[in-house]
């Protein structure tokens, strides 16, 4: 009797210890480290039937003439993720406010959204409300009173004009209290910090209580970040607000990075890399980013897209955008699908899982 009971109990520690070591692995794995893998599902939705789509992003309308681009699925090493559940998204988030703020990187990523939930679910009806002096435009999905919001911002510091001429200021923010509305915030700045000639917003940057013609962008960056943090630690409530930042999405004009050292752009690639690591280097904004991060007491989640988005010299539109070759952008169908699908499975981490 004793016996058995023993081995019973031996049988149901065997049992039982693998499964608890794939739990420990769930919980340990990093989902942005995997690599991508050719899905038939995917797309997760077609272009066509997303009226949000505009025509930067909307590359297979633009006349694009390949479709693999479409058909990658992101596959971390240690666990996979959940499916994009359009239907349980909206009944979770009944009443709640998900704002994108950012660059034009940050409305590519908002529009995917938008299509994602209007895929999953096309009669949910919504309302769309687009304020000027703002620059910020919310679709309310009514029947569940969900809010996607997307606030332009490229700097998330302030741009002020002055006597001098338009000053960058790396150590104010003044422009946040949009932003108390949201539960879920999503922000992004980086691609606007190095442009330069006519494209430049500003003619000064303010840098405490110096100004100076110009400086190191990257360096400039990363205390607007510190800024941006202390504003949040100063201002947010933990218990209402999720915040994740959308990392630094990457470029690909220089095709030696990626081993084609003839390639002068991404026109042309089809498919990803389907490798682990990306051949070249990681943007130096990207260091910078992660320390800035460091300074903020709130937590801050970061959707670390780079390395992932790195492979992806299939996925810009090129030529199939606005007409110039943007490799800086994403097609949609497309890279912004899995930041969100990131994202989703990022949100609810800390909650039960129902
Ligand atoms: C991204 O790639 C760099 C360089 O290969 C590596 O140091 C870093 O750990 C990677 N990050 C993630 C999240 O995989
Ligand atoms: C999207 O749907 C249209 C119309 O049904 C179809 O012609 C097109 O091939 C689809 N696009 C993709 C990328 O599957
Ligand atoms: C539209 O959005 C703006 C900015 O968020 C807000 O001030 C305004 O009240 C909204 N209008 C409606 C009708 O919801
Ligand atoms: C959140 O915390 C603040 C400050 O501690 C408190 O005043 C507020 O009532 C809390 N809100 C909720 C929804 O719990
Ligand atoms: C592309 O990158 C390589 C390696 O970093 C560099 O030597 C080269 O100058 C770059 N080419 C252009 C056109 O920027």
């Amino acid at each position: 009797m004793e016996m058995r009971l023993k081995s019973n109990l031996y049988m149901v520690l065997m049992i039982l210890s693998p499964l608890m070591e794939v739990e420990a692995a769930a919980m340990e794995c990093d989902l942005f480290e995997g690599n991508w893998v050719l899905d038939e599902s995917y797309p997760l939705y077609n272009e066509s039937s997303c009226s949000f789509v505009e025509k930067e992003f909307n590359c297979v309308n633009n006349g694009r003439p390949d479709r693999s681009y479409l058909k990658f699925r992101w596959q971390p090493h240690g666990c996979s993720l959940s499916r994009f559940d359009g239907p349980k998204f909206l009944e979770k988030l009944k009443g709640k406010t998900i704002m994108y703020v950012g660059d034009s990187l940050s409305r590519n990523q908002w529009i995917s959204m938008l299509c994602m939930i209007h895929s999953s679910l096309p009669t949910a009806n919504y309302v769309v409300n687009i304020s000027a002096i703002q620059d910020m435009t919310t679709y309310t999905f009514t029947d569940f009173g969900l809010k996607v919001s997307y606030h332009h911002s490229l700097y998330l510091v302030d741009i002020v004009k002055q006597r001098i001429g338009r000053v960058l200021k790396l150590d104010t923010l003044t422009n946040g209290k949009l932003w108390l509305e949201a539960d879920y915030l999503v922000f992004n700045t980086w691609h606007w910090w190095n442009r330069r000639g006519a494209s430049q917003p500003f003619d000064y940057i303010e840098d405490g209580s110096r100004i100076y013609k110009d400086m190191d962008r990257v360096v400039a960056f990363g205390k607007a970040v510190v800024t941006w943090g202390r504003w949040l630690d100063a201002n947010l409530l933990l218990n209402k607000t999720k915040v994740f930042f959308q990392g630094i999405s990457p470029s690909h004009y220089n095709g030696t990075d990626w081993g084609e050292p003839k390639a002068k752009s991404c026109s042309g690639q089809q498919v990803p890399l389907l490798t682990t690591t990306y051949p070249g280097a990681s943007p130096p904004a990207l260091a910078v980013l992660k320390k800035s991060l460091q300074t903020i007491k709130k937590p801050v989640t970061l959707l670390d897209i780079t390395n992932l988005s790195l492979l992806r010299i299939d996925g810009h539109p090129s030529a199939y955008g606005l007409g110039v070759v943007d490799c800086s952008h994403w097609c949609l169908a497309g890279v912004p699908d899995t930041w969100n699908v990131l994202l989703y499975n990022l949100m609810f981490q800390d909650e039960e899982v129902s």
